[in-house]
């Protein structure tokens, strides 16, 4: 099933369950918001998951595209990106979890035909602040899906105050043979979609009041997804990222993890870079410019005469589509090769320093701490020369 399909099919699920279509946001969340970027659905929804009417009424559904930096290190494996496209439900304390997981089960079965044998499921087991739940428990064992109950793996919130609650996650089996195990011990189990009971809220103090009603919050990764329905290893397979694959390992022979963090970097810097970013050294700008310098380290490692003026059109062109962005093609390429520039000065000045005497030896923290202070070096890069 093409990604548009899933789309499609999912949307349409939901609109004939009296949801209504909302347009997804930016990246970028509003003025005064604590986070820099939005990392999840219902991040652009908060005023209504804590009480104010939405316009569209209690039942919604999108598509949102997010970055995750807390993923950063595990790019590189078959599921984790740093941007992404998650597929949402909300119910604004109109339906309640029951409902949610009803239909997330019948759409994952019928809809998309996904072998009920081959799901797991996980639900939140209760602790001091907040009992287990059992209804989320009930419903799974009503369909003879396994389920596995956990405490921290199963609560659910966008920082650390905020609308919360415990969770249950649908899990997929992705390996041969029969499934085994359970999610918390087997990593061949991979979450698809997360149904979050929003009823509380932290506070500043870290207490748990409840919210004034009780909402349903939903998220599933339409890379994930795909790359499932697709019979794919990895979510770098599926057809969200053909244009990366085919062309990437053209220009730059990587090997297999590399290659997955060359492709993830640079199709979320061309998604960060769409909607507005430029590179700098604070906020959203670093971010952007963490990403740009990672692509250019992995793949300056085994070639320095490798660079980004060789990368093509299409995969830049194709993101931009896929993601309704307005940006030129010409000017994301701009931005790309602006930042490999900086990056190649600074690096032409970090070897210089590094050759002084006083660094010939190990760097110890205050070396670390001067470098980036006094010649702008970040420790990141320094590390990097001196493995190199
Ligand atoms: N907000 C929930 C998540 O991102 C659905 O997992």
């Amino acid at each position: 099933m093409h990604s548009d399909q899933i789309v499609r099919t999912f949307v349409e699920y939901f609109e004939d369950r009296g949801h209504r279509r909302i347009t997804g946001s930016t990246l970028l969340p509003p003025p005064g918001d604590p986070v820099l970027f939005t990392t999840s659905g219902m991040h652009p929804l908060t005023p209504y998951l804590e009480g104010r009417p939405h316009p569209l009424g209690d039942r919604l559904v999108n598509l949102q595209r997010c970055l995750r930096t807390t993923d950063l290190d595990e790019v590189g494996d078959d599921t984790h990106l740093t941007v992404f496209e998650m597929l949402g439900t909300w119910s604004l304390g109109d339906y309640g979890g029951r409902q949610s997981l009803e239909w997330g089960y019948g759409l994952l079965t019928e809809g998309f035909g996904v072998d009920p044998g081959l799901l797991h499921a996980t639900v939140f087991g209760g602790d001091d602040r907040c009992g287990p739940d059992v209804s989320s428990l009930e419903l799974w064992q009503e369909h003879g899906v396994p389920v596995e109950p956990t405490v921290e793996d199963n609560w659910w919130s966008n920082g650390p105050t905020g609308p919360c609650g415990p969770d249950s996650e649908i899990f997929l089996w992705t390996g041969d043979g029969p499934p085994r195990s359970a999610p918390t011990r087997d990593d061949r189990w991979v979450e698809v979609w997360n149904h979050v009971m929003m009823r509380h809220r932290r506070l500043d103090d870290g207490s748990l009041v409840p919210l004034g009603r009780g909402n349903v919050d939903t998220g599933l990764g339409l890379e994930r997804l795909a790359c499932l329905l697709q019979g794919r290893r990895s979510v770098f397979e599926c057809d969200l990222f053909e244009p990366w694959r085919r062309t990437v390992p053209g220009l730059w022979p990587l090997d297999e993890r590399s290659l997955r963090v060359v492709c993830d970097h640079l199709r979320s810097a061309v998604v960060v870079i769409g909607d507005g970013v430029r590179p700098s050294n604070t906020g959203r700008g670093y971010v952007l410019r963490r990403l740009i310098r990672r692509v250019l380290t992995v793949l300056r490692g085994e070639d320095p005469s490798r660079g980004l003026v060789d990368l093509p059109e299409e995969p830049i062109r194709h993101t931009l589509d896929r993601f309704r962005l307005q940006e030129e093609v010409e000017s994301v390429r701009r931005v790309l090769l602006d930042e490999e520039r900086r990056f190649d000065r600074l690096l032409e000045r970090g070897r210089q320093v590094l050759s002084r005497p006083r660094f010939r030896g190990p760097l110890d923290e205050e070396d670390l701490h001067y470098l980036h202070e006094t010649h702008g070096l970040p420790r990141e890069l320094v590390l990097g020369l001196r493995s190199g």
